[in-house]
């Protein structure tokens, strides 16, 4: 993203958190940050023993690390559950009255779940999902809107050990077909549609066209009824979550899981086509997310946290559900859009319900900019004491608003940079420590050892760019990509020799803050969510009219990137508008929305290597509308790059 890069560079405001703020705080100086990191780094058994002491453990581990690189076990040989942790926990404590899940529906509906009834839920849901055969170790995949039982169904899996796989509830049959197949789930957890935007976003009849084709291994079908419409449900394989939990009671003990137990697998997209089965465990994740939870977001029993993220993505199943129960917070859950019905719904509800805490992403932050500050000027703001951004590099403009319109100049804001893979947030301020800059996540968290590497492995000096590393494993870390150990090993640990690369380039500043500058693979941030271009490559492909396509992205105001095809078609098919809008749709139909492209280009050829390799870098510059600068050398025929610049000029 050119235009952030160059605001990035001249960033030099500095916010310390407040005296009042600081006072307050659980860690409050900056002697005690860099004492604990130290001691994290230098000590890992002893920092992480001691944060895992605070958590419930059926059985104590024997070692808190055995380290094989790249395979980490953490909390050897302990027993954990993590529903227990999340839930039960808290009820021999004040807490078993306290709200666990605070929870508004997009037409206006809002449910509380007490800590007490969570259990209550969680308890028979795990008992529905053992009378539908679901044992520990099966994989469960769950598609649903934004409403409780999401994380009702993720707990009850994780109460039975049983893997879950949640999918969002954006994408498409096609995906859940490849995640089906990849995953090997026997059930899915679905229901029959959710509110967005007004309308009804139909999710059972994608289950049904995922498994028309009869290829995969799911027996059982569980249908929350949320949005009523009409749906078909299957004999034998299809039953409604009401009909279920009526049958059975709500006593289901916990059983201890060993640590290294998988928890779930979430699929996040790589450089190749096929999405990455990211593998989480029991212990380590759970101590990871409850001790990122209190560290970052400073919670407090009075607290009312909101984080915006689907459960779909990992923000959703580390900072709506387990970190933030793993603590016993009061969580905020919204099923729907930020304009409906009307532009100022976030801020009306973070009036009504009183929110301290709010959790969301550069993307959002930049729509709020665009619909204007009357919105949510007109709301009461003044509960909130934190602030967090997730998901991509924020731009500095985009934070100064956050930090005077929302936060009203008084709310520490931390910019949180984490991934799918790291199950927790690894580079972050911390709100009473850490004076902020605007645009940088800062320094690293607790037990992260965060470094910028050269192509060499050499440390960069303050302010050059190189790859973004983390040295030592942490407990929340991805353990394997399901089923793929190779791909495991060759992605993240085989640049540099028993050090983790995240994909991220990046510098430090003189202070050693830490600035995203981007992707260093072929993956788009389309409003904070991560898109291979070869998945939306491959969509475009499979249309009968397309021989080849090359997706690249723009730098976009709103969504960090847009996605810009370049296509090129077969014999005897002419390019059109007509054509272009159906590829648009196509790509939608087959991941889902968020891929849609913005721009479809044809053009007769896309510039190659002479090995046949696309240049997307060319394409990027294309797009960018300036000279192609970049060396060229490799490039088999020049002349292509010269046709798609001059059709670009035609475009304007
Ligand atoms: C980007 C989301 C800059 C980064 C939790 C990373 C960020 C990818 C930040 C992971 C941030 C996330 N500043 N960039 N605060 N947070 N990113 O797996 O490129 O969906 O590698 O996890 O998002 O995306 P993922």
């Amino acid at each position: 993203m050119s235009t952030d890069f160059k605001s990035l560079q001249i960033e030099n405001r500095v916010f310390p958190p407040s005296a009042e703020f600081q006072a307050k705080a659980r860690i409050s100086s900056m002697d005690e940050y860099k004492k604990l990191h130290a001691e994290s780094i230098n000590s890992p058994d002893t920092f992480w023993a001691r944060e895992a002491s605070e958590l419930t453990w059926q059985k104590r581990w024997d070692k808190v690390l055995d380290w094989q690189p790249p395979f980490a076990k953490w909390f050897v040989g302990a027993k954990v559950n993590v529903s227990e942790n999340c839930v039960d926990r808290h009820l021999t404590t004040h807490r078993k009255e306290k709200v666990a899940i605070l929870w508004e529906g997009e037409p206006g509906d809002t449910r509380t779940l007490t800590y007490a009834q969570l259990h209550v839920e969680v308890c028979k849901f795990a008992n529905v999902l053992k009378a539908q055969g679901i044992k520990s170790g099966d994989r469960v995949l769950i598609y649903m809107p934004m409403v409780p039982e999401a994380a009702i169904a993720m707990l009850a899996c994780s109460r039975i050990g049983a893997v879950h796989s949640v999918v969002f509830g954006g994408f498409s049959a096609e995906s859940i077909k490849d995640r089906l197949h990849d995953s090997g789930a026997i059930a899915i957890v679905t229901a029959d549609g959710g509110w967005r935007r007004g309308k009804i976003v139909p999710l059972k009849p994608h289950v049904d066209t995922a498994l028309s084709s009869g290829e995969s291994n799911v027996k059982k079908v569980i249908v929350l009824k949320r949005t009523g419409q009409e749906i078909a449900m299957q004999a034998g394989r299809d039953t409604w979550w009401h009909d279920e939990v009526a049958k059975v009671d709500a006593n289901c003990p916990a059983e201890g899981f060993d640590a290294e137990h998988p928890l779930y697998i979430l699929y996040t997209s790589g450089s190749t086509g096929k999405p990455k089965g990211i593998l989480h465990t029991s212990g380590g994740y759970l101590v990871g997310t409850y001790c990122t939870s209190k560290y970052v977001f400073d919670l407090r029993d009075d607290d009312v946290y909101w984080c915006t993220a689907d459960v779909g993505w990992v923000t959703g199943h580390s900072y709506i559900v387990y970190g933030p129960l793993a603590n016993g917070a009061t969580a905020l859950m919204y099923e729907g859009a930020p304009d409906t019905p009307h532009f100022g719904r976030f801020w009306e509800i973070i009036q009504k319900h009183k929110v301290t805490i709010l959790y969301t992403a550069p993307t959002a932050i930049r729509a709020f900019i665009k619909w204007g500050d009357e919105h949510p000027n007109k709301y009461d703001l003044s509960t909130l004491r934190l602030l967090g951004s997730v998901g991509e590099p924020i731009n500095p403009e985009a934070w100064m608003w956050y930090h005077t319109v929302i936060g009203g100049g008084r709310c520490p804001i931390v910019d949180t940079w984490w991934q799918t893979e790291t199950g927790s947030i690894m580079i972050t301020p911390l709100p009473g420590v850490t004076p902020t800059k605007p645009g940088t996540a800062t320094l690293p968290f607790f037990g992260v050892d965060a470094a910028i590497l050269d192509e060499d492995g050499n440390e960069v000096g303050p302010n050059e760019g190189g790859k973004l590393v983390i040295r030592k494993p942490w407990p929340s870390m991805l353990r394997t990509i399901y089923g793929d150990a190779e791909r495991y090993q060759q992605t993240y640990w085989s640049t540099y020799k028993n050090i983790y690369l995240a994909g991220d380039s990046s510098r430090r500043d003189e202070d050693g803050y830490f600035w995203i500058l981007g992707r260093i693979d072929d993956v788009l941030n389309v409003s904070g969510h991560r898109l291979g271009t070869a998945e939306v490559e491959s969509a475009l492909v499979s249309h009968p009219a397309v021989a080849e396509a090359a997706a690249v992205g723009r730098p976009d105001e709103i969504k960090g990137q847009a996605v810009v095809v370049f296509v090129t078609v077969k014999a005897g098919v002419q390019p059109s508008d007509a054509l272009a809008a159906e590829l648009k749709k196509h790509v939608g139909n087959v991941i889902g929305a968020i891929a849609r492209p913005d721009d479809v280009r044809f053009t007769a050829a896309l510039p190659k290597t002479r090995s046949g390799k696309i240049m997307r870098r060319l394409l990027k510059e294309v797009v960018a509308g300036g000279v192609v600068k970049g060396d060229t050398t490799t490039l088999e025929d020049f002349s292509v790059v010269a046709a798609l610049q001059a059709s670009g000029k035609d475009d304007e």
